[in-house]
């Protein structure tokens, strides 16, 4: 009997401890965007305040409440500093002002008043690899001016055939399609531009060089932003000794970035180092002016093993409490499987250092919309549901929520410069500009986005039914389906849970998430069937893998547009219909947890009293 009882208590010890250790988890990692819903804008296609046809400050200003209705905790902003827009604003030539296009200092001080007021969080873009060619730095670095010299990575080149001039250094590419090196009259060297000409890499082995970006960081926390998302990191650094890079094998045209390997343009250790240091910089900060924690968002769509160096190095030193995770963008298409969205998600949860917490991307300006890489307006549910069913921080790039797909523009209407340097037969392969169209609001002419006549990138024309009033005032929406799961996910029983990926046959992706009975918790499954054609499913095989007791229903918490459930529906789990394109977010009830633990006892005393 005494035997009994040691097991008996061992046995509810286990029961208990997944309860007691998670609620201490769930303590550790308490702080603000840990699950916080990001929001990028793309400032120049949000919404225009004054009818220029061009997106600004005091019109995202206004669109704050917005943000918040829709369960959104931080906005991210593009650059909205001074440039000449040969990149969009990814040229900078100061980085302490704003674009005039795009308002003035006190329209920046008063959107930073109105996200106070509201209780938002605001990260700005920083640029840190480079400047526009008509920064005064780069203006005084080709002329030479004293103390200016190195600003800027500059190379005599090397001797080839023509006698006045040398050939370029080395043969690095530029990301937009052509070499990396450009010619100054001026100052009679190349310099280089890892991105468009129009923007001189500075150079990071001048420490003065390093000192200016880093004031440029403390400038604008001091006018109250909450973090950085840091452009093009990898870029920082390149090999001193300008070694040529080897063919990739990816490409024919040696003018295509894909065309090299960039082992000594990119991922560079000192570059990794100088995240640490902004790292430190803002936790420094936070230090000695209070506040809550800033962030780092870091862009580098490097291998994962990279990846996870940007969030902290073997001796536990930080970087980016966020390394974009764009495993999504890069390894999910309209052809991908159950499977496929099982390993993505997978080996991006195995890349997170423990301590860290996942974040997920499903697009941003850079990359066709999320809807159409997926196959259309159909999947926009299922990719929100998928990527808010998942531990950790969402990044959801603006029009996502509403479910816009690309727009394919024509070659005159054109503006990126990724495209503009390619040519009339193949810049749709190249251009970001689809993704980049004015956001939309509602059904007035222009969408909403402006009350002038002409917009600077054509509006798609699908706004009349995929904006956001229209949507508002629609039984079942993507904006409903959108905010819904911002609310799940803001509850704790939701989110501070430990969680599991599961595939149900070809086209159904399963994600799991169970909370500690103590907790009040219930299980939450997401399904979602990635397929044209009905799938029927056995859901409790989804708990027997994670070996959590079956029970018998489940509750419709979420369901996608092209569902025939409601909220609150039950379903059956031993056999679960779903339709083409269908997505779910089922829970159980917490007293159904509770009861299947209790039934689980019972019948092992049942067991150890009548053997
Ligand atoms: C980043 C930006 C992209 C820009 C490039 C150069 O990749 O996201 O839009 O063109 O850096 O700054």
């Amino acid at each position: 009997m005494a035997n009994f009882f040691c097991v008996l208590i061992l046995i509810i010890c286990l029961q208990l401890r997944d309860a007691f250790s998670e609620n201490l988890t769930y303590l550790s990692v308490s702080d603000w965007w840990e699950k916080a819903g990001f929001y990028q804008i793309y400032p120049r296609s949000y919404k225009d305040s004054n009818g220029d046809g061009i997106g600004d400050l005091n019109g995202i200003t206004e669109k704050l409440p917005y943000l918040k209705s829709i369960g959104v905790k931080a906005f991210w902003l593009s650059p909205i500093y001074p440039s000449p827009m040969a990149d969009f604003g990814y040229d900078i030539s100061d980085f302490r002002g704003i674009q005039p296009e795009y308002g003035t200092m006190a329209d920046f001080a008063a959107m930073v008043a109105k996200k106070n007021e509201l209780g938002l969080k605001l990260i700005l873009d920083f640029v840190p690899n480079h400047s526009s060619d008509e920064h005064e730095w780069f203006i005084k670095s080709e002329q030479k001016v004293s103390g200016y010299e190195d600003y800027y990575v500059w190379h005599d080149g090397t001797p080839g055939s023509d006698p006045t001039r040398n050939d370029p250094p080395n043969n690095w590419v530029e990301a937009f399609r052509g070499s990396a090196w450009k010619w100054s009259d001026k100052r009679k060297q190349y310099y280089l531009h890892q991105f468009h000409y129009k923007q001189p890499d500075l150079n990071y082995r001048n420490p003065t060089v390093v000192t200016e970006m880093k004031n440029v960081l403390t400038f604008w926390l001091d006018q109250g932003v909450d973090g950085f998302r840091i452009d093009a990191v990898p870029c920082m650094f390149e090999d001193e000794n300008f070694p040529n890079e080897p063919p990739s094998g990816n490409s024919d045209d040696p003018l295509r970035p894909e065309y090299l390997n960039h082992i000594y343009t990119q991922d560079l250790p000192e570059t990794v180092d100088m995240v640490y240091q902004w790292r430190e910089l803002l936790d420094n900060y936070k230090k000695q002016k209070g506040g809550d924690t800033r962030v780092l968002m870091t862009e580098a769509w490097s291998s994962l093993d990279i990846v996870s160096t940007y969030f902290q190095d073997q001796n536990k030193r930080q970087g980016s409490q966020m390394p974009f995770n764009f495993q999504l963008i890069m390894r999910l298409d309209q052809n991908s499987k159950a499977a496929d969205f099982k390993t993505v998600i997978d080996s991006w949860i195995k890349t997170v250092p423990s301590g860290h917490v996942p974040n997920w991307v499903l697009g941003n300006h850079d990359k066709r919309r999320v809807a159409s890489r997926m196959g259309g307006e159909h999947m926009a549910d299922l990719m929100e549901m998928v990527e808010l069913s998942l531990p950790g921080v969402s990044v959801t790039y603006q029009g996502e929520e509403i479910g816009m797909t690309d727009y394919e523009l024509t070659w005159a209407d054109t503006k990126d410069p990724a495209a503009c340097q390619t040519s009339s037969t193949d810049y749709q392969k190249y251009t970001r500009d689809p993704a980049r169209t004015p956001f939309h609001w509602n059904t007035t002419s222009m969408a909403g986005f402006t009350m002038g006549t002409s917009t600077w990138l054509p509006i798609n024309p699908i706004y009349t039914t995929v904006n956001v009033e229209t949507e508002l005032n629609t039984d079942k929406s993507h904006i409903k389906v959108f905010k819904r799961l911002m609310e799940l996910r803001d509850k704790d029983e939701f989110h501070t849970v430990s969680y599991g990926t599961d595939t149900l046959g070809e086209s159904v992706f399963a994600i799991l998430r169970s909370g500690p009975v103590l907790h009040k918790s219930r299980v939450y499954v997401t399904l979602v069937n990635i397929a044209n054609k009905d799938a029927t499913v056995n859901v409790q095989n989804v708990f027997k893998k994670f070996e959590i007791e079956p029970v018998d229903k489940l509750y419709v918490e979420v369901a996608s547009v092209s569902s025939g459930r409601s909220e609150g529906d039950s379903i059956k789990t031993d056999s679960l219909l779903l339709l083409p394109y269908e997505g779910l977010v089922l829970r159980s009830t917490a007293v159904t947890l509770i009861l299947s633990k209790l039934l689980v006892l019972i019948a092992i005393i049942k067991a150890f009293l009548f053997q």
